[in-house]
């Protein structure tokens, strides 16, 4: 009884991640992508091109090891965001450059003539979530790659299990510290914290030469906060600012009295918030509400207009470094910076272009790679082995700039931002003017 204990308990184990998955909010939002208009076009004329020159892989559709079924199909690319709980409000605007990626490659030939299929995956806001979409578009849809996902406390759990299947992994916005060093397979296209957040003190000081006093919040329970909160504070100590008190918070917190009270009772001229949209969005609110009058940095959490309607006219004045501008002059963001417009009828937020920027990488590192080795004749496990080689090797000309990846697969990028919300007199909307 004791020796089937250990098989039963696995089988079990299984099982229940089985039906964890398949009825997990993620297995909803997939028909989204199939949906996407563009990319069932572009898949129909893009795959009889290829169809032919691919022929012999057609027959070896299934198991691990055989060659990849990419015939008559566009190439699956796994997009694992939060489209479901507060994580969406910065998850839908990667939804919107990840999809619109799609079609945008699609219309240009996706890679050498073969469409790409952005595969979205919802992961919602939590670590499980993140881990069920990575398990469904590995074994189920059967990716080459995943961008995602949208936290990097949700990295920290779910690109593990990337890491183990050998499936290449591109963060799009998750800048924590330690994220390449998950595994060798996982890299992103998201400057971290310790190379943006500091633009954002020099920008106040620019503004503010007065500023001595700083008070920073921090939410402890997620670990891009933790990170960024310890980048904000050793720069201002470096700027020989005081920090006059540190206070914490949850990202599930929607009362922050306790913590501003604590904070103006110190006096600071400067308040900087890590955390995500929701809780840093009502804290700004708060701050404003119990008389803080200085300027406030918000941390990359709250580099979203989603934030608007819930800090509303509190919004204004805060300032946020930026990894990406709609004003970078380049051929590429040019295109991109028009089809987003076009469609969402304003500039690409950050979010949406790091997506884009990940699809892109995949893209691009797709088509090198089909040109040295033609990928229709690689079993899927040696296309994702090959393609997370190319991934790390390759340099890109994207919307955030020029990119490229260290020898610890960690992303290079050179143009860095920062801009201040600016809200509009009905104190619903606004938007991010660049100051840098
Ligand atoms: N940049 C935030 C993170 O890494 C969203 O979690």
């Amino acid at each position: 009884m004791k020796r089937l204990a250990v098989p039963f308990l696995v089988i079990l184990a299984l099982v229940l991640t089985a039906c964890g998955s398949s009825s997990s909010p993620s297995a909803t939002s997939a028909p989204a992508a199939t949906k996407a208009p563009a990319a069932t076009a572009a898949a129909g004329s893009a795959a009889a091109q290829s169809g032919s020159a691919t022929a012999p892989a057609a027959s070896a559709a299934s198991g691990s090891g055989a060659p990849v079924a990419l015939t008559g199909q566009p190439i699956p690319i796994g997009l694992a965001i939060a489209t479901t709980s507060n994580v969406a409000l910065l998850g839908e605007e990667e939804k919107n450059g990840g999809l619109l990626a799609e079609k945008f490659f699609n219309d240009r030939g996706g890679v050498n003539g073969r469409p790409i299929k952005v595969v979205l995956q919802d992961t919602g806001g939590d670590e499980q979530g993140a881990i069920n979409a990575y398990q469904s578009l590995i074994s189920k849809d059967k990716v080459v790659g995943i961008v995602g996902p949208t936290l990097s406390q949700q990295a920290f759990a779910a690109d593990p299990t990337a890491d183990k299947a050998k499936v290449p992994v591109i963060g799009p916005s998750n800048t924590a510290k330690g994220i390449a060093q998950i595994g060798p397979f996982v890299t992103r296209v998201s400057a971290p914290v310790a190379i943006v957040a500091p633009n954002a003190v020099k920008q106040a000081l620019k503004l503010d030469p007065n500023i001595k006093k700083v008070a920073v919040f921090f939410a402890q329970n997620d670990a891009f906060s933790v990170s960024e909160t310890d980048t904000f504070q050793s720069t201002a100590k470096d700027m020989k600012l005081d920090v006059t008190t540190v206070q914490k918070f949850q990202t599930t917190d929607t009362d922050f009295q306790t913590q501003v009270t604590n904070a103006l009772a110190t006096k600071p001229d400067l308040a900087i918030v890590s955390g995500l949209a929701a809780d840093g969005g009502n804290l700004v609110k708060q701050l404003r509400e119990l008389g803080f009058k200085g300027i406030i940095i918000g941390g990359n959490g709250l580099n979203t207009a989603n934030i608007f309607p819930v800090c509303k006219a509190q919004c204004d004045g805060i300032l946020v470094a930026q990894a990406y501008s709609p004003a970078l002059k380049s051929d590429i963001n040019t295109a991109f910076k028009q089809v987003y417009t076009d469609q969402f009828k304003k500039d690409p937020p950050q979010f949406a272009a790091q997506t884009f920027t990940g699809i892109q990488v995949f893209v691009d590192a797709l088509k090198s790679l089909d040109n040295k080795s033609k990928i229709a004749n690689m079993s899927i496990d040696d296309l994702r082995v090959a393609l997370n080689t190319e991934v790390h090797a390759g340099k890109y000309a994207t919307p955030l700039g020029d990119i490229s990846f260290d020898q610890d697969h960690d992303l290079i990028q050179k143009d860095f931002y920062v801009a201040q919300i600016k809200m509009n007199p009905d104190g619903v909307t606004g938007t991010f003017v660049f100051l840098s």
